[in-house]
């Protein structure tokens, strides 16, 4: 495991992206495992930079993590909608090449069957955490048990509060999602988890420095031979070594 601790959130985006850059050139049609929400917005933001100065993006696939259930896909707060903004539109990946759960499919079993035969094709090479304030990975939310196929989630009370910045109030966030199980994201090559922020410090600090434990979903990660977390000094201010 390393650990990487940046001044600000656009250092470590330009780091993040100089690992991803990496994987692009290395392998000949790189499969990127995507996460949404405000972490990995510096992140893409540098990515869109390094594409408008030349990298090429037209063979990289992407499986995102997660989709909220019942949003349409043009939904201002739909995850379809915030890859787009963010990634999709500005750089050359295409769009046939990117993969997102449809969370209005009229079978949502079905629709997380299909998924998992998706990862099982295109296997990742990297996969791009964010993590939640109380641990989760992708919507994988604490509980007695951790699931490794891709499933529908009930969101967590904490979670729904925290996400609630985004909507207008708590009430219009869904109430359930779809997520990639833990065996995906384990399987994933390399995995590079970005967390930024005092209010992301406990989860950082359990997931690294605790026990592996399904209610810090993120502490699994553990488990993983290459990972690497890429902090800023308020998410690393509670790890022991760090400041902490
Ligand atoms: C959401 C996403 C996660 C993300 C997390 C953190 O619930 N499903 O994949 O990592 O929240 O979001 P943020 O980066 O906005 O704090």
């Amino acid at each position: 495991m390393r650990i990487r601790v940046f001044d600000t959130p656009k250092d470590a985006g330009i780091y993040a992206a100089a690992l991803v850059e990496q994987i692009i050139l290395q392998t000949d049609h790189a499969v990127l495992g995507l996460a949404t929400g405000s972490t990995v917005i510096p992140l893409y933001e540098q990515l869109v930079r390094l594409h408008r100065n030349g990298l090429d993006m037209s063979h990289v696939r992407t499986i995102n993590l997660d989709e909220y259930v019942g949003l349409p896909a043009d939904h201002p707060q739909s995850y379809h909608n915030f890859m787009r903004t963010h990634l999709f539109q500005h750089v050359n990946i295409p769009a046939f090449h990117s993969y997102i759960p449809d969370g209005n499919a009229a079978d949502l079993e079905q629709e997380c069957a299909r998924y998992d035969e998706v990862v099982r094709k295109h296997p990742l090479d990297m996969q791009i955490l964010g993590i939640g304030v109380n641990g989760h990975i992708g919507f994988n939310e604490p509980d007695d048990l951790l699931l490794s196929k891709t499933h529908v989630v009930t969101l967590s009370e904490e979670t729904i509060r925290s996400n609630a910045r985004f909507f207008e109030c708590a009430d219009d966030v869904p109430r359930q999602a779809i997520t990639l199980g833990v065996q995906a994201i384990l399987q994933a090559k390399r995995i590079v988890l970005m967390a930024f922020g005092k209010e992301k410090a406990d989860a950082v600090a359990k997931s690294i420095q605790g026990q592996v434990r399904t209610d810090v979903p993120a502490s699994i990660l553990q488990l993983h031979r290459d990972v690497t977390f890429v902090l800023d000094m308020d998410s690393a201010s509670k790890l022991a070594g760090y400041g902490g």
